[in-house]
């Protein structure tokens, strides 16, 4: 392995107070620049392990280390985790309370104590990143879902992080939206954010991550997406299907049409992309059915 473990879990195991020991034992890395997705069933421990790796439970053995250096848990220890590692929780509406989106946004890099016009720069960067400048202005509570999703995910953009944590980002999105997000996650990626998300969604796994982790009752299995996705036997265990692209892989290398080697199709589009361009005689569609 050439990248380094940005984040990495040792030996941790973690029990909630009169509730099930969710990880034991645990070693878990993220690595430099590696888009990785967590996947698992309802309760298999993704929010648990999210939280564990920002900082905001703490294992009750092992330990935590950023950068190759183990994490404190008082306050100097945190706000250094909190400038590297920034989770944005599933349900946005348990992340902002401040009475617009750019005083939302602006709340962490006001609370390092940054000079006004650095965080004024944050707050306008990370607005723009989420597409969501011509609402700086507006009441959070009066914002849809989706913007106060996006919201969300800026107020935890401007804080700068080296790994950006999401929980389940696409849950509640619409089509655009979903592509939206996914082409600003690559914008934060190509600026050197290492992402990772916990999601359900076994085909935007395939897609978007460049590594999975599947969390089954036994252990938390980790390696390349399209490899470790097409583990049937392992999708099993994690309460997951197989993702139609790799069904679709499968077929093609059977009837020939993809050599061994080289990689399938990810989405949809490159699917038919394969087919070559469309036929002229194909059916148009009509408007009124
Ligand atoms: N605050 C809590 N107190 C006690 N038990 C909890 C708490 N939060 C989660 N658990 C339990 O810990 C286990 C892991 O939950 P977690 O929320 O990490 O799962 P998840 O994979 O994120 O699930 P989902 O897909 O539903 O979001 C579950 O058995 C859950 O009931
Ligand atoms: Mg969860």
């Amino acid at each position: 392995m050439t990248e380094a473990a940005l984040v990495a879990l040792r030996g941790a195991s973690f029990a909630y107070e009169d509730g099930p020991t969710v990880v034991d034992g645990l070693d878990f890395e993220v690595r430099e620049g590696r888009a990785l997705a967590l996947l698992g069933r309802n309760g298999s421990g993704k929010t648990t392990l999210m939280r564990l790796l920002s900082g905001g439970l703490k294992p009750r053995t092992g330990r935590l280390a950023v950068e190759g250096r183990q994490v404190t848990y008082d306050r100097a220890g945190l706000t250094r985790l909190r400038t590297t590692v920034q989770l944005v929780v599933q349900d946005p509406d348990d992340q902002l309370f401040a009475a617009s989106v750019a005083q939302d946004v602006s709340f962490g890099p006001l609370n390092l104590g940054l000079p006004d016009d650095e965080v004024r720069a944050r707050v306008d960067e990370a607005l723009a990143a989420l597409d969501i400048t011509a609402l700086a202005d507006r009441p959070t509570h009066l914002l849809s879902y989706g913007q106060r999703k996006r919201t969300a995910i800026a107020g935890a953009v401007a804080m700068r992080p080296r790994v950006l944590i999401l929980d389940e980002p696409t849950a509640g999105l619409d089509p655009d939206g979903q592509e939206l997000l996914l082409g600003t996650l690559d914008g934060l990626r190509a600026s050197g954010t290492t992402v990772v998300m916990a999601t359900h969604d076994v085909d935007l796994a395939l897609r978007w991550a460049d590594d999975v982790a599947l969390l089954t009752p036994s252990a938390v299995r980790t390696g390349p997406a399209a490899a470790t996705l097409a583990r049937t036997e392992l999708l099993r265990q994690a309460g997951l299907r197989l993702p139609w692209g790799i069904a679709a892989a499968q077929l093609l290398r059977f009837q020939g049409l993809l050599p061994g080697g080289a990689s399938g199709p990810r989405t949809a589009e490159e699917l038919a992309a394969m087919a070559g361009p469309p036929t002229p005689t194909a059916p148009s569609v009509s408007s009124d059915g």
